[in-house]
């Protein structure tokens, strides 16, 4: 049995202490921290049987018998509290993105060398069951050599615009999901990266300095090419679409919806909208990446998502922005750090 600590207690650390407790027979939260801690929380973490609460995650990291940590912080926390977290034996599970700066994630990776700890980013939607079977036929062969990668994301509505001033821009904070699944599908490094965007959505993020609509096309290292169409709202609720095109074929994955069931009647043919957003989507690849690196850290096995995978997607991020900056192709190799 591995003890779990969880830093940040919002959203998505509420999401991953039920997740391991509900579904994790090998996992147990014992503690969670979070500045902002209140009765609510408390009286929520008593319930799902946590056995501390900490204002300060501090607490966490001095307690011996907790083997590991998930850094569920607000994102500029991450990389820091990452290498103390590591300084003091701890393993790592770290929600996306590591970093907004990717120096921040190479000292991270310094700090892990040597030390035997386990990192894992939080890129969930690896472990989609419709993502995997996807990558599946990409690294089966079943398509063959592969050629396109085509992402369609689209969140079902946009962001609080308090949200989006701190958020690192689209591209490093939504978009980094569909670049960490271009590298997952294709099993290739992204080389080179050319944007059009615009706001269409919202005009309050464009005066926020952000975009809400993109195409993003890349060139891949083993010479595919791979484009992303993102929007922070589509009407009819969360749109995550991938498609894989090669020599020999193709794989495509459609929508989760609620039910398949199409009702057909005088007015026309209708089935069910997309699951709303991502925890309604998303929900079993949660409990499953985290399983893996509950398992990684057991077994003594490698994280299916790496410190380096944490790293490449912050690097196509930033070679995005400039991108759309400067309004030309934009080499990864050209972004420094
Ligand atoms: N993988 C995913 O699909 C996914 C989904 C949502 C969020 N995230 C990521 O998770 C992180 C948190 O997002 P969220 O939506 O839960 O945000 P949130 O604002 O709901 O929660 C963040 C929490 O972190 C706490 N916090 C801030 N500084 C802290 C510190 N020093 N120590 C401990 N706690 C601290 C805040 O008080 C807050 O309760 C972000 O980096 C986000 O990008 C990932």
């Amino acid at each position: 049995m591995l003890n779990l600590g969880i830093i940040g207690i919002g959203r998505i650390g509420k999401v991953h202490a039920q997740s391991i407790t509900y579904h994790l027979k090998n996992a147990h939260v014992k503690a969670i921290a979070d500045p902002q801690m209140n009765d609510g929380n408390r009286q929520w973490a008593k319930e799902l049987g946590v056995d501390a609460c900490y204002e300060d995650y501090r607490q966490i990291l001095a307690d011996p018998q907790i083997d590991a940590v998930l850094v569920c912080s607000s994102t500029p926390t991450h990389a820091d509290i990452s290498i103390e977290a590591i300084r003091a034996g701890k393993h790592v599970f770290c929600e996306k993105p590591v970093s907004q700066d990717a120096s921040k994630i190479v000292e991270v990776m310094r700090a892990l060398e040597g030390t035997g700890l386990k990192f894992q980013v939080g890129f969930n939607r690896r472990f989609d069951h419709n993502f995997e079977a996807v990558r599946g036929a990409v690294a089966s062969g079943a398509i063959g050599d592969l050629h396109i990668v085509k992402i369609t994301s689209r969140d079902p509505d946009s962001p609080p615009i308090e949200y989006v001033k701190v958020s690192g821009g689209m591209f490093l904070d939504m978009t980094i999901h569909d670049f960490d699944m271009v590298r997952y599908l294709s099993g290739s490094d992204v080389t080179e990266v050319y944007v059009n965007a615009a706001v269409l959505v919202n005009p309050e993020i464009g005066r926020a300095g952000d975009v809400d609509t993109a195409i993003i096309t890349m060139k891949l290292a083993s010479g595919a090419l791979a484009v992303i169409d993102n929007s922070r709202r589509a009407a009819y609720g969360y749109d995550q679409r991938a498609e894989v095109f090669g020599s020999k074929g193709q794989a495509a994955v459609s929508n989760d919806t609620a039910s398949s069931v199409v009702i057909s009647s005088e007015n026309g043919v209708t089935g069910e909208k997309p699951l709303y957003f991502f925890l309604e989507r998303y929900m079993d690849s949660f409990s499953k990446e985290v399983g893996m690196f509950v398992d990684a850290i057991l077994n003594h096995t490698e994280v299916p998502v790496n410190v380096n995978d944490g790293l490449q997607p912050v690097l196509i991020a930033l070679a995005a922005k400039r991108s759309m900056l400067e309004n030309r192709p934009v080499k990864l190799s050209e972004i420094a750090y």
